[in-house]
């Protein structure tokens, strides 16, 4: 862990995920563990990704959203399937890039620093088991490579979550 310098990533995202990716997987080989992959993951991410004031991970337990672990400010434990931008991509099972939180119906408001959000459903068996969410305090933060770097994130973590 102590060799992964983060400060190195290109500003080119395109080309930063390749190398995040890459951290992500040598810091998840070998170990099965979903609190510790989790934990690592949003660290590595929080440090990693520019402009990003929250990043973690909401698991399915029931019913619900459950807060499992992220870096930022503390944040609301629990979330309806279909609500807010978390629910809503468990409910439709699909990526939310948010370019203005204030525009969508329902945002659940954690940080109000926060001003654009992405958000990805990590899937095992063809079933939702947790999202991955990130805010920006910048409108329009998350372009088409960000989608696709956290979507190749929540393939690798579907059997680590
Ligand atoms: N904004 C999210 C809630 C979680 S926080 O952003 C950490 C939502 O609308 O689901």
């Amino acid at each position: 862990m102590a060799d992964v310098v983060l400060t190195d990533l290109p500003a080119d995202e395109a080309e930063a995920y390749p190398l995040l990716l890459g951290h992500i997987q040598a810091l998840l080989r070998g170990e099965r563990d979903p609190v510790a992959n989790t934990a690592n993951v949003a660290a590595l991410l929080g440090r990693g990704l520019r402009q990003v004031n929250w990043v973690g991970f909401y698991f399915v337990r029931g019913e619900e959203l459950v807060l499992g672990p992220f870096a930022g400010l503390p944040a609301c434990v629990r979330i309806g399937f279909g609500k807010g931008v978390c629910g809503t991509a468990w409910a439709a099972d699909a990526t939310q890039a948010v370019a203005d939180v204030h525009a969508f119906p329902g945002h659940i408001a954690c940080d109000a620093a926060s001003a654009s959000e992405l958000v990805v459903p990590v899937l095992r068996e063809g079933a939702v088991v947790a999202v991955i969410d990130l805010d920006s305090p910048s409108p329009a933060r998350f372009t088409a490579e960000d989608a696709a770097g956290i979507e190749a994130l929540a393939a690798m973590l579907s059997n680590r979550v």
